[in-house]
């Protein structure tokens, strides 16, 4: 994949889980109650919940993502047999507080000393989103956090990556958006964004339509790959 500069930016997107979040210190959180369990559970909770994003979309029945973080968590939950409905809701809870990549917010400043309009476009409900943005300290860089609520319907459907040129007011080919989430890398593609795919975990390309524009192995060099 191509790694050179990309030009005439001027606003990044930001995925949320996965990409400035890291998904998987939700339950490694809890690793005092789970044990060697956690990373198991964390793995089985993220694929089941964007199975069941990817589920509700094609069968129209759209339920938020508070909602389907909790049935994902309770479907791992009973998968490894653990029933403990205090260790449920502080799974839950933290999920409010997770972290940001080390990365993240020396990444934004940067960007946004530069002038460069930023936001989130993400699956999550404002409230979960806005929680993580200032658990984080980064809500202030963000000229919009993008929530797929305001349109009923989950990632990838065209009309949560539309929100992002309405809302900025910007084109598409000049916004760069950024996932480490390939699929969700790869359907921004074919919305129309300029893509940068986070490939934090040296993951094979998806077999799907619109490969990104280039790679990255966190955000941290995010900044310099955008040329002024
Ligand atoms: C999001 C999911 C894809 O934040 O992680 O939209």
């Amino acid at each position: 994949m191509e790694t050179r500069q990309i030009d005439g930016i001027d606003a990044c997107v930001f995925d949320a889980y996965g990409t400035l979040f890291d998904v998987s210190s939700v339950a490694r959180g809890a690793q005092d109650a789970l044990g060697e369990r956690w990373q198991a559970l964390s793995d089985l909770w993220r694929n089941k919940q964007l199975q069941y994003t990817w589920l509700r979309g094609l069968g129209g029945h759209h339920a938020d993502f508070w909602q389907v973080t909790g049935d994902a968590l309770d479907y791992a939950m009973a998968s490894l047999r653990i029933e403990d409905d205090g260790l449920r809701a502080r799974l839950m809870n933290l999920y409010l507080s997770i972290s940001a990549y080390p990365e993240v917010p020396a990444m934004l400043a940067a960007l946004k000393a530069r002038g460069m309009k930023l936001a989130i476009l993400s699956n999550g409900t404002p409230a979960m989103l806005a929680a993580a943005a200032a658990n984080a300290g980064i809500a202030a860089y963000f000229d919009a956090v993008l929530s797929v609520e305001e349109v009923g319907v989950y990632k990838p459907h065209p009309s949560v990556y539309a929100l992002a040129t309405l809302r900025l007011n910007i084109p598409r080919p000049n916004i760069c958006f950024l996932s480490s989430n390939s699929w969700d890398a790869w359907s921004a593609k074919a919305f129309g964004y300029r893509v940068l795919w986070c490939n934090r975990f040296g993951q094979a390309p998806e077999r799907i339509p619109s490969p990104p524009d280039g790679e990255l192995a966190d955000l941290s060099t995010l900044p310099a790959r955008l040329a002024r």
